[in-house]
Order: structure tokens, then sequence, then C-alpha cells
């Protein structure tokens, strides 16, 4: 059986990440889907919401199990028997810090191949952070991510007197 592992921040998941794991749900047997801790970053939501996010989005795909590890993802790849890391490829600005980690990777872990999947052309423009900054505002986000966890995410940045908990102005209704 071949396991394959699609690891990322997830914060949140957006139709991006959501086309990445089903097309690998495709290519492998099973995929788990990993929240790992990205140390440069300072997560919106905890690891535990953000599992409980993607699980939300991928009930429909019988094969992928999403769980949180805290911790160097080659230790992970060993402990599931995992052959592939899956990652997404948007732009060349993405290549060199997933060329590293490719190569960081199979350098701890040399049984799993990191295997880039290129974005589909729609989402080359997005990611967690594009989300997060326009949902900051009060903009619209529906098409950026998946329905099932829109209010969430809208809550999560929801508009109190004009202003959303980091301080910045949001003008529209939240709901
Ligand atoms: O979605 P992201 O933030 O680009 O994902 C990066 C992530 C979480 C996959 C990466 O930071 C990671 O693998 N973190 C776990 C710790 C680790 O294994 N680091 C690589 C060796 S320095």
């Amino acid at each position: 059986m071949n396991v394959a592992i699609c690891p990322g921040s997830f914060d949140p998941v957006t139709i991006g990440h959501l086309d990445i794991i089903t097309r690998a749900s495709k290519l492998f047997d099973r995929v788990l889907v990993v929240v790992s801790v990205n140390s440069s970053k300072r997560p919106k939501f905890t690891a535990q919401e953000r599992v409980e996010l993607i699980r939300r989005c991928v009930t429909h795909l019988s094969n992928v199990q999403v769980e949180t590890f805290d911790g160097l993802l080659a230790d992970y790849a060993r402990q599931k028997g995992a052959t592939a890391i899956v990652k997404g490829l948007r732009a060349v600005s993405d290549f060199e810090y997933e060329f590293q980690m490719a190569l960081i990777n199979k350098k701890l872990y040399p049984q799993a191949e990191t295997v880039f999947l290129t974005t589909s052309a729609e989402n080359m423009y997005l990611s967690s952070s594009v989300v997060k900054d326009i949902a900051s505002y009060g903009g619209d986000i529906s098409s950026l991510v998946p329905a099932c966890i829109l209010p969430d995410i809208r809550r999560r940045f929801a508009c109190w007197e004009g202003r959303n908990e980091n301080g910045k102005q949001c003008g529209s209704d939240p709901q």
C-alpha cells in the first residue's frame, strides 16, 4: 500500500489545498494530511481547529485521514511508513523553499520521495495568507475557501463596531 503525506500549516485550508489533497487521493492508496508546525508562522487557528476544518472538507475522500504532528516531518513519515510527501507548487517563488525542504526531508528519511503537484491554474495566486489578509478587512473570501468552513473563518475574523480583533477596519457584514 502506497502511503503519502500531505503536510502543511493549513491556516486555514484553502480550495488550493483541497485540490492538491483530492488529486493526491487519486494517486495514492492512502493520504495522510498532516497539520505541522511551521516555526516561522504565528497561526490564526490552533492545530486542532485546523485539523477539524480540513476533516470537514474531506469527508467524501475515503482514503484521506487528517492528523496533527508537532515534530519533524521526516519522523512522522517514518512512523507512518510513507513513501511520498506531496506538496503543491504554485510559482517559481515557492520553488527555492520547497526544494530545500524536499532535500532536507530526503536526507532525514530517504525512503520517502517528495512529489510536487503543479497547482491548478485558477489557484496560482491563492494562499492561506491571502485568505487571512482579505478576511481581516472583511473582504469576500467565499471563492477562496471550501464552502463548509466559510462560516468558521468569517467568525474568526468577525467585525465588531467596524474593527476586527486585530484592530483592522472591516466594513462589510461578516454574515
Ligand atoms: O504550509 P507550509 O507552512 O508551507 O508548511 C510547511 C511545513 C509545516 C510542511 C514545514 O514547515 C514542516 O515540515 N514543518 C515540520 C518541521 C520540519 O520537519 N521541518 C523541516 C526540517 S527544518
